[in-house]
């Protein structure tokens, strides 16, 4: 993360190793500090206005939940089997750190029972055991959305174009959607009997360390990212083939009213996502910009089973998750959603002890300015020094003849564009300091406005 000092490795000279003892981040976790995560924060406004704008409220879900909770995820899947952090708390109660949050939506909805169509959205840190990597991570953090209590087609078109408008409004544009469906268990036996069949037709093809899958857990061919598979998963029956005509209607609805959106996707017959809960539609959002391996910045799908599988009323579902560290990285590689960093809009200069900075950079905090200081009594020099490289637009400097006068030395720092409007320090008594500041703003709004 760029900005985060480093932490010395060894303790200084003459110290006591023990007690000066170091700690870093643990592996596949990062720290999120300015100015990044000022990015971040902007980025989730961009989300909350449309989610908001498209009706969703916020559900905010525990970190860790009873781990029968994520066992309906799919006990073959690497998510529950190879990557999950799971513990026994003081009172031997089995939980998990969750992995994602479909599954604690869900429970959350058998729980409350709330009316419907819940449409929550959520946001938070998560959490696999994977093997760390530029855009993978084992504490990660999404965003997502889940609209529960309806399997009109149209909700599945409402979920996917919230996450593209998401993306619109922070300005990403090369990342393209690719849609599939799963069908419904008639389907899916249907499937499941002509993939057997052809990847034991072409078991030799596929790349030893994906054979075991074969009978495993056939669907997981067809994600594979080693080439001998991804070819053999290329020339596999298609699910969208074995489609029941409920769920082909389904399907074709949902790509009808993407099309009538302005929404362009394509069908990816491959895409059955890493997870078990999945029917019907399934998406991603697979940024152009990044490397194969992880280059899906949103996934998301129906589960119509997966309410009832928690112990609630038979419920269908659809929702997304977008990875926020995926998606930043996407956004560098395309070179948008560039957030400033934070600027002070006054900074306030005291050489007389300080006091006159505490209150003056309280008061115009009161009334909205973005106004910051130095503490510890610096020098002149060194308080000028951090002033300007604090990007304000003004200082306010008081010294001990200021104080003695009553008055405020108010300083213009810098111009929109380098000219002179005729804005010139000037001396204020203490009490017209707000008025003088607003009509200097006043200013040089004009300025940088022409
Ligand atoms: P998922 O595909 O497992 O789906 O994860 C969604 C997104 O989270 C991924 O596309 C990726 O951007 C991000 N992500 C996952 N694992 C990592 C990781 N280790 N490091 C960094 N980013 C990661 C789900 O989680 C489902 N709950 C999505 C969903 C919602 N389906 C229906 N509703």
């Amino acid at each position: 993360m760029s900005g985060t000092p480093s932490t010395p490795a060894s303790p200084p000279d003459g110290g006591d190793a023990a007690a000066s003892k170091t700690f870093r981040t643990p592996i596949g976790t990062h720290d999120l500090a300015p100015p990044e995560s000022g990015r971040w924060v902007a980025l989730l406004g961009a989300f909350i206005a449309a989610a908001d704008r498209a009706g969703f409220g916020y559900l905010q879900t525990p970190i860790f939940e009873d781990i029968g909770v994520f066992a309906r995820i799919g006990e073959g899947t690497d998510v529950v089997g190879k990557e999950m952090y799971e513990f026994f708390d003081r009172s031997d109660r089995h939980l998990a750190l969750r992995p994602e949050c479909t599954a604690s939506v869900c429970r959350a909805f058998a729980q409350h029972r709330p009316t419907t169509p819940w449409k929550v959205w959520y946001q938070g840190p998560f959490f696999r055991y994977e093997a760390p990597q530029a855009g993978r991570y084992r504490q990660f953090h999404q965003i997502g959305a889940e609209t529960l209590g309806t399997d009109d087609p149209d909700a599945d078109v409402e979920i996917i174009a919230l996450a593209a408008e998401f993306f619109d409004a922070i300005g990403l544009q090369r990342v393209p959607l690719l849609v599939n469906s799963m069908g419904d268990a008639d389907t899916r036996a249907a499937y499941g009997e002509a993939l057997s069949s052809y990847l034991q037709r072409r078991a030799g093809d596929v790349d030893p360390q994906d054979r075991d899958k074969i009978e495993r857990h056939p669907l997981r061919i067809l994600d594979s990212k080693r080439p001998a598979t991804a070819a053999v998963a290329e020339e596999a029956p298609r699910i969208t083939d074995y489609l029941t005509a409920a769920t082909a209607a389904h399907f074709e609805r949902v790509r009808e009213g993407l099309d009538a959106l302005g929404i362009s996707h394509e069908v990816e017959h491959k895409l059955v996502r890493g997870l078990d809960y999945y029917t019907r539609t399934t998406f991603e959002f697979r940024a152009a910009s990044l490397d194969a391996a992880q280059d899906t910045i949103c996934g998301g799908g129906r589960y119509n089973g997966l309410v009832e599988a928690l112990g609630g009323p038979p419920t269908p579902g659809i929702g997304f998750a977008l990875g926020i560290e995926r998606l930043l990285l996407a956004c560098d590689a395309e070179g948008v959603f560039d957030v400033p960093a934070q600027r002070a809009e006054v900074w306030v200069i005291d050489t007389a002890g300080g006091a006159a900075a505490r209150d003056l950079t309280h008061e115009l905090r009161s009334v909205g300015i973005r106004a910051d200081r130095a503490f510890d009594d610096r020098s002149m020099r060194a308080q000028m020094r951090a002033a300007d490289r604090s990007g304000a637009e003004i200082a306010l400097i008081v010294g001990t003849d200021e104080i003695d006068a009553g008055t405020v030395t108010v300083r213009p720092l810098r111009r929109p564009d380098g000219g002179d409007a005729g804005i010139s320090q000037q001396t204020v008594p203490r009490g017209e300091v707000l008025g003088a500041l607003r009509r200097i703003f006043d200013e040089l709004n004009a300025e940088g406005g022409t």
